[in-house]
């Protein structure tokens, strides 16, 4: 059924008047000597699911916080929804409010409870009410499998719970895309299923997603590209069948023999 889903989505996706929601064009971005992103040019259309891959220190993260701001740009443009991300004060806190970003680690205050830990945003920043903030909470607990954890307190959940509430509490601002950054990279095996299964419910609801992660299962499933960055160039950019079984240069080709041989 989601599947069907899926491509009725894809199939509005190939039309021309989708509107592109973050635009890269020559993005340049460095640290002191270090050019961590060269020349970037990259379109990501609404409803699209992105997968970003690369080894260590190849510009993945960097990538992901210059598009919500938590990085300056050094040359070029950057858009999310026409919005230039290179401003300041209130414009910068607008367009944050509008990004749902997801870490490794899962960054969730631990003297709140899951529920004020949802609902504290949409209150303080977007002036929801407390009943209104409380219903939405339950919503998106139900909606990420843990409906019974709404007064437990971080440290009683397992990994996986808490990152499904990191990302309820990010849904909870009702953002125009999502950014996940090696979601699963810290949690153990087990956990890694649960976390995986509400992105991929996410994908299929239409949400915009740019995904860091080395979980090539889900990216050949679930996501639309795989954009392979390597020395922070794209060097590989296409769909994920295509990424696995005849990708065009040699460092992406290493890369998949790698993840796929271990
Ligand atoms: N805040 C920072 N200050 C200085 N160098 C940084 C900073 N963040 C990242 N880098 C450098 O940028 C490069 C790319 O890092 P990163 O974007 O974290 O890569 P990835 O997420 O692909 O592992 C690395 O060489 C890293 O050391
Ligand atoms: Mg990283």
């Amino acid at each position: 059924m989601l599947y069907g889903r899926r491509i009725e989505l894809k199939k509005s996706l190939t039309d021309p008047e989708r509107t592109p929601l973050i635009e890269l064009r020559g993005v340049t971005k460095a640290f002191g000597d270090n050019v961590v992103l060269r020349d970037i040019d990259l379109t990501i259309g609404t409803g699209e699911a992105i997968v970003v891959a690369g080894i260590s220190g190849s510009g993945k993260s960097t990538m992901l916080r210059c598009i919500n701001g938590l990085e300056t740009i050094d040359g070029g443009s950057l858009t999310v929804g026409g919005r230039r991300v290179d401003v300041t004060g209130k414009e910068l806190a607008s367009l944050r409010a509008d990004i749902g970003m997801v870490f490794q680690q899962f960054n969730l205050f631990p003297h709140m409870t899951v529920e004020r830990n949802i609902t504290l945003a949409p209150m303080k920043v977007k002036g929801v009410d407390e009943k209104a903030a409380k219903q939405r909470a339950k919503e998106l607990l139900e909606r990420v499998g843990i409906p019974e954890k709404a007064s437990a307190y971080p440290a009683d959940l397992s990994g996986g719970q808490q990152q499904r509430v990191a990302i309820a509490r990010a849904l909870a601002m009702d953002p125009q895309l999502m950014l996940f950054d090696e979601p699963t990279s810290a949690l153990d095996p087990e956990m890694i299923r649960e976390v995986l299964d509400v992105m991929r419910d996410l994908a299929n609801s239409g949400m915009t997603m740019v995904v860091v992660t080395h979980e090539m299962g889900f990216a050949r499933e679930v996501c639309d590209r795989i954009v392979f960055l390597d020395g922070g160039e794209i060097v590989e950019e296409g769909p994920p069948e295509e990424f696995f079984t005849a990708a065009r240069s040699a460092r992406a080709r290493e890369f998949v023999d790698k993840i796929i041989h271990h």
